[in-house]
């Protein structure tokens, strides 16, 4: 039953792979996630070949500053598929920030800061479209087809919405229940055929799928408008927060990359470590030491065994201090890019004018062709 299709006579209990759909009981989700990496791998690898035949769509909820985590878990990502020739477009999801809190504040400030963080990273305005989520009236209308293809036990089996309402603390808003919707006309807007995301966000692809899917499906069968798009998995090492822990803003336990070299000391300086005086890598009983070997490791490019050999009987002010220099040393160019870029505040503005304007374009073109399919073109 959970898997029933929505009012639709054939069977699409799983997408075109067979990759197991998870159910009302959140079981099989662990199936669909291997399904989901192999899915993944086997796209990548058709990407290598033919990058010019992908185009892709990921996107941050502007909620704070970005951090190692995302450098090394998307923003590199995200310039090399950019710089491998794959059409890239980066959404700032300004309405998604209002789907678990009740304010808007400091939403100008985060969404000019990413930005900053993204051009700092590489990312080329020129080449990839980086816009924002309000400012696209045509994309947010393709809601009301898709909000029609799903059901109300779909969008409240999803894992990622139920975990985010949990964390909320409050009741679940209508937004956040069909956010993930949204999500799908963010996506299938651009005809994006690959989201590089981490598996928070599997669910919502996997939704975007089956709107697609059932899109074609019922209205246009002989000439699909929608490309039915994959999941990119990044195979990055997740980086530990300092105390080992999840890096997150709220634990205080990240490098944040516009954080200036004496902010980033600091925060190294305080990292809790243990009674053990001699360095060794061992993430299970020693995650926080473990925690500043990873960062330094993925900052210095050396082995965190190595790195812990070389410090040993030294100790934790010693590995406090390498990891600071990896840290700092590695961002930065990084972090001079960003300042240069800083400094012209009306260029970072222009950047997302740009942005916005090519991507109602594409807006537009999308949602005619939906009127067309669904016959709603009454004159040309
Ligand atoms: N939900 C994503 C996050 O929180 C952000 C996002 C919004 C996104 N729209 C998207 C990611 C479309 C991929 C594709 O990180």
């Amino acid at each position: 039953m959970a898997d029933e299709p929505l009012q639709q006579p054939e069977s699409d209990t799983s997408d075109s792979t067979g990759a197991a759909q998870y159910t009302a009981a959140g079981n099989k989700i662990s199936a669909t996630f291997e399904a989901e990496q192999a899915r993944s791998k086997a796209v990548m690898a058709r990407l290598e070949q033919n990058p010019g035949d992908f185009r892709m769509l990921t996107g941050d909820r502007p909620t704070g500053r970005l951090h190692l985590g995302h450098l090394f878990g998307s923003l590199q990502e995200r310039v090399r598929l950019q710089n491998m020739g794959v059409q890239s477009n980066i959404i700032i999801a300004d309405y998604q920030v209002i789907t678990d809190r009740d304010t808007t504040a400091h939403i100008q400030d985060n969404v000019l800061n990413l930005v900053l963080d993204y051009l700092a990273a590489g990312i080329d305005p020129k080449r990839t479209m980086i816009y924002t989520h309000s400012a696209v009236p045509a994309e947010n209308q393709l809601m009301l087809p898709f909000l029609s293809l799903v059901s109300e036990a779909e969008l409240e089996r999803n894992p990622t919405v139920k975990s985010e309402m949990e964390a909320s603390g409050h009741e679940l808003t209508g937004l956040l229940l069909t956010y993930p919707v949204h999500q799908a006309c963010d996506i299938l807007f651009c005809k994006a055929n690959v989201v590089p995301i981490g598996k928070d966000n599997l669910p919502h692809v996997q939704i975007t799928r089956t709107i697609a899917r059932r899109f074609n499906r019922r209205y246009s069968p002989k000439k699909p408008v929608f490309p039915e798009p994959d999941a990119i998995l990044t195979n990055a090492p997740e980086i530990p927060g300092l105390d080992g822990k999840k890096m997150s803003k709220s634990r205080g336990n990240s490098i944040i990359l516009s954080a200036t070299p004496e902010e980033t000391a600091k925060l190294i300086r305080k990292a809790k470590t243990d009674s053990e005086r001699t360095i060794t890598y061992d993430p299970v009983h020693r995650p926080e030491v473990s925690a500043l070997l990873t960062t330094a490791s993925l900052c210095a490019g050396v082995p965190p065994q190595d790195i812990a050999e070389q410090i040993g009987s030294a100790g934790a002010g010693a590995l406090k201090e390498y990891t600071t220099k990896a840290v700092n040393g590695y961002l930065e160019p990084m972090r001079e890019r960003r300042a240069e870029f800083a400094k012209d505040m009306d260029t970072v503005r222009d950047i997302l004018r740009d942005g916005n304007h090519k991507a109602n374009h594409i807006a537009g073109e999308t949602l005619d062709q939906v009127r067309e399919a669904m016959g709603m073109k009454y004159y040309d």
